[in-house]
């Protein structure tokens, strides 16, 4: 059987049981799917006694989350912890570092650190996985940059906030107000004690900066999202847009002023006055949904719950079969231990490295150093070591650096 790939997860709340339940459920779909198990090895929470109705007992508990970054025996760590800093970054730090794949559902820390992280991950050559920060089970960020691939994309925009977007439908469908709409949704579940982050838009504007990222090939820059929330919007606003044809949503718009001299990436998060027949005004309650507009696939729209403990692990977890399918992480370790053991055994210091995920269905992975300046003999040293090992699918390509 396959190796399976090895997850350690920190974060055992909504999102991280939510997973442990899923792998459990759909075992042998995920693994034909994959081409090998995924098997969580090693686990980690504040609270070690709470009864999480999930059964731990297969798992290694880890008292310490950044000592998961460290162990040998896990291809991916998998962070459901949440927070922009603190120690979901370290951890994030610390598994990149180590050449550990890391996969995450934490919008807040990517928003504001993942242009870092994204630099992190490539340089040592490990993927870096977050389809679930971003609208939580819709499958949008792949969607962008796999289906629209071929699409200059001219403008993303969406409801963003299940939150928002359940209280506004609310305040529309029964007449009540704002403060009375909040309460129904923290009964319900959708929106958390503190609802800060939602109702004014700061999640919103987190996930945009996100999307349009990847959208616009351009930075995460969060800091340039201008969002204005929901508590401004009362009963009387709904009723009058309703008078005027159009329904009132949170919308985050990403799009680009060419106008100027230089081109700019205008993000706004803010209440938008949604014509009736346009599709966002029928997204209701804790729903989200994205548009893009491409050059030539015209307007796709993405659809689905935004959060919750399913939806929110099915984009995790595919994030985990897509780093299984990849190979990246299960040959990465064995292959480059070996031709960096080789460099050291002949001397050779390695001045920078990069591997590229498989470049053909066979699974083989392109390893690209370069060298410091050094005797040549050294290099043909390493290159007798590895000579005949199965780690290499073909005769390594030697070529001097023409100097000045
Ligand atoms: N919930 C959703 O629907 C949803 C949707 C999309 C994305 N997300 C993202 O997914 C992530 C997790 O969300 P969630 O809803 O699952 O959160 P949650 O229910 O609050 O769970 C957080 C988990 O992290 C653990 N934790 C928190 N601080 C810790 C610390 N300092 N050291 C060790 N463990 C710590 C908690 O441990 P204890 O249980 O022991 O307290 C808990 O198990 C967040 O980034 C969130 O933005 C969530």
């Amino acid at each position: 059987m396959a190796e399976p790939l090895r997850i350690a997860l920190a974060g055992l709340g909504t999102v991280g049981t939510g997973v442990i339940e899923l792998l459990a459920a759909n075992r042998s779909t995920i693994e034909r799917r994959a081409g090998r198990p995924l098997e969580i090895v090693a686990v980690n929470a504040r609270d070690r006694a709470r009864d999480r109705g999930v059964d731990l007992s297969p798992y290694a508990w880890v008292d310490d989350m950044q000592a998961m970054a460290q162990r040998g025996d896990v291809d991916v760590v998998l962070e459901l912890v949440g927070g922009s800093d603190g120690p979901a970054l370290t951890l994030a730090r610390a598994a990149l570092d180590a050449g550990k794949a890391f996969v995450t559902a934490n919008k807040a820390m990517i928003a504001h650190h993942g242009l870092a992280l994204a630099e992190q991950a490539a340089l040592r050559g490990v993927p870096l996985k977050f389809e679930a920060a971003v609208a939580g089970g819709i499958p949008v960020v792949k969607g962008l940059r796999e289906g629209a691939a071929a699409n200059r994309i001219e403008r993303i925009y969406g409801i963003l906030n299940g939150t928002c977007n359940y209280i506004l439908s609310e305040m529309e469908h029964t007449g009540a107000d704002f403060g009375e709409m909040l309460k129904a949704a923290q009964e319900k579940g959708y929106a958390e004690a503190d609802p800060t982050f939602d109702i004014e838009g700061v999640d919103a504007a987190h996930k945009l900066a996100i999307l349009a990222a990847i959208g616009f090939g351009a930075r995460v820059d969060f800091a340039n999202v201008e969002a204005t929330g929901i508590g401004e919007v009362r009963a009387a606003d709904i009723t009058q847009a309703g008078a005027l044809g159009y329904v009132i949503r949170l919308v985050g718009i990403a799009s680009l002023d060419e106008s100027a001299d230089e081109t700019r990436l205008l993000q706004r998060v803010r209440p938008c006055l949604v014509p009736r027949g346009h599709p966002l005004a029928a997204v209701t309650g804790p729903t989200n949904a994205v548009v893009a507009e491409g050059n030539f696939s015209g307007r796709l729209l993405f659809q689905g719950a935004g959060a919750g403990a399913g939806p929110t692990a099915s984009a995790v977890v595919a994030d985990l079969i897509d780093i299984a399918r990849g190979d990246t992480v299960n040959d990465r370790p064995g292959v480059l231990a070996e031709i960096t053991a080789a460099m050291r055994d002949a001397e050779v210091s390695i001045e920078s490295l990069i591997q590229r995920g498989r470049d053909h269905a066979g699974g083989e992975v392109l390893v690209a150093m370069v060298t410091h300046e050094g005797p040549e003999r050294c290099v043909t040293k390493a290159l007798d070591l590895l000579n005949g090992s199965p780690s290499l699918t073909a005769a390594p390509l030697v070529m001097p650096i023409l100097g000045d």
